[in-house]
């Protein structure tokens, strides 16, 4: 499929399969490796090349697997080393790569590192944390908040300091700083490249670093007590706690561990500014890929996509992982229905951006259950589970367990998720948001997503070559290549667009299938519509 001068990943399409809630084989109610070895039939049906799974490494599950135990090996709810080696044994022979989560910004409190670092203050392992003194007052050494609520930082008894965790105090913050903790990485790189991972999604990789100092954030709004654990973290400017200008080295030493196996590094990065995002891609010495999260939280504002995607491929034509839904936020479809807009009408908004992704040039993933366009499960409250919702209850609606609700293999008990009573609970889906349900529909969505990947390999010259991004109006863009063009009309109004000189073929619609259609001259795109031309 691909050129074999160019990386495995050009043109590649990926997968996210949030493990717990992929399929269970066990009964236990959370889902395993086998889980996804089992359906593999599935997304090689789909057509995927790589398959991203969210933390299966042992933890305590403060943060659903975000809090690590110990990075070498899986958690016995998920499986065991040999499922992993089976899971890549089978996936490499379907031509599907496995790509593995870590989480390098912080470990779990019940690591042994950070075990060792609070039993003896004066050992090695102190220092593979941040710790501080309390600032004048006897409170916190600084200003910084946790993603999850409240301050930044935790004080330990024993030795009178505070340790740092920019989320839950059970998910204390690594020193970077110390080259140990770089050394202790390349090691858990290697683990995995070495049992056959083929790359790495980078937990919270703009983080990592921080400020030398531990100066304070600049507040940019008034705070006050009654917002939300995210409004507050929103109301600073990060300056000091995520993405310091030397954050990037850390992936340029990955970056040739990486090379040895000829794995892909993709970063998520959290910093919303495009041209901050993007550094950690440009020079190609660091990662290879971002996820820009801007896409997986932003609800339909076109004149938004239309400025969020011109912005970054005017920086970078292929570092982008695009993806409009993920584990941490509603799912496009949720957040896409807006002004009395119905289900039907988000599934098309959103498949409209994922056709237009499939013209980009960084490996787009899709979320699992996004081919059956999902809207978020309804979760029974008596399950809330996330640590965002099930510790500030009052905020619960800013918590993320409706975007990982069980996926709906069929019409079974649990969707034949679980033949156990799963870690969460959700109102069933009914026949037609199931896998079994949409293949026995030859009208239904999924095939829509399948022909779709099938086009995007089959058409290389949709993500090869060079690419001029233009925006037309304030609600649509295109992307001209020599060979190909693709173009988006995410407006609410049907628009005429001019085509490059030239015969084209309309190869692909977001709106009407893939017949192939003859154009040229102007072509009439439909409202929230993407058209892919290619000659
Ligand atoms: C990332 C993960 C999220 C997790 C957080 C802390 O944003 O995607 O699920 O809670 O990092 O590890």
């Amino acid at each position: 499929m691909t050129d074999s001068a160019q990386p495995w990943w050009t043109g590649a399409v990926g997968y996210q399969a949030y493990i717990r809630s992929f399929a269970d084989t066990t009964g236990s109610g959370v889902g395993d490796l086998r889980g996804i070895h089992d359906h593999l039939d599935h997304l090689e049906w789909l057509g995927v090349d790589a398959v991203w799974i969210n933390p299966f490494n042992p933890s305590p599950g403060h943060d659903h697997g975000y809090d690590v135990s110990n990075y070498v090996d899986v958690d016995p709810q998920h499986g065991t080393l040999a499922d992993f080696d089976d899971l890549v044994a089978e996936a490499t022979r379907r031509d599907i790569r496995i790509i593995v989560d870590t989480v390098p910004n912080h470990t779990s409190n019940e690591h042994a590192w950070f075990e060792a670092a609070v039993a003896d203050p004066t050992g090695p392992f102190r220092d593979y944390y941040i710790w501080r003194d309390p600032g004048p007052d006897g409170g916190p050494p600084n200003n910084w908040v946790s993603h999850f609520g409240g301050p930044a930082w935790t004080f330990e008894p024993e030795s009178g300091q505070y340790y740092c965790h920019l989320f839950l105090p059970e998910q204390p913050d690594l020193n970077w700083r110390n080259p140990a903790v770089a050394d202790e990485f390349e090691s858990i790189l290697r683990f995995w490249f070495e049992r056959g991972a083929s790359g790495f999604r980078i937990d919270v990789a703009h983080g990592c670093v921080k400020d030398p100092e531990l100066r304070d954030n600049p507040q940019i709004r008034p705070i006050d007590e009654s917002m939300s654990p995210r409004a507050i973290f929103d109301s600073y400017d990060h300056l000091h706690d995520l993405d310091q200008d030397d954050n990037v080295h850390i992936f340029r030493r990955w970056n040739t561990v990486a090379a040895e196996y000829d794995a892909v590094l993709i970063g998520e990065i959290g910093a919303d500014r495009v041209e901050r995002a993007s550094r950690y891609v440009t020079n190609g010495d660091a990662l290879h890929q971002l996820f820009f999260l801007r896409s997986t939280w932003a609800e339909w504002v076109p004149s938004d996509w239309v400025e969020a995607i011109t912005s970054m491929q005017t920086i970078t034509t292929t570092g982008v992982s695009w993806a409009l839904s993920c584990h941490d936020r509603p799912r496009a479809v949720t957040r896409f229905v807006n002004d009395g807009v119905d289900t039907a009408r988000a599934q098309k908004r959103s498949f409209s951006l994922t056709t237009l992704f499939m013209a980009l040039g960084g490996m787009p993933f899709l979320y699992q259950g996004e081919a059956l366009g999902l809207s978020d499960g309804i979760v029974d409250p008596s399950s809330i589970s996330d640590p965002l919702a099930a510790r500030h209850p009052e905020w619960a609606d800013e918590g993320r367990d409706g975007c990982r609700t069980p996926m709906p293999w069929d019409g079974s008990a649990n969707n034949g998720f679980s033949t156990g009573t799963p870690w969460l609970r959700s109102e069933p889906r009914t026949g037609a948001e199931t896998v079994a349900g949409q293949l026995a529909d030859p009208e239904a969505l999924i095939h829509r997503y399948r022909d779709l990947v099938a086009f995007r390999h089959g058409s290389p010259q949709l993500w090869s070559g060079e690419a001029a991004t233009v925006a037309i109006g304030g609600e649509a863009l295109a992307i001209e290549r020599p060979n190909s063009f693709a173009v988006s009309n995410l407006g609410s109004e049907a628009a005429t667009v001019d085509l490059p000189d030239g015969d084209w073929i309309l190869g692909f619609s977001s709106c009407g299938g893939s017949a192939i259609q003859p154009a040229s001259g102007t072509a009439r795109v439909g409202a929230e519509t993407t058209h892919l031309y290619i000659r």
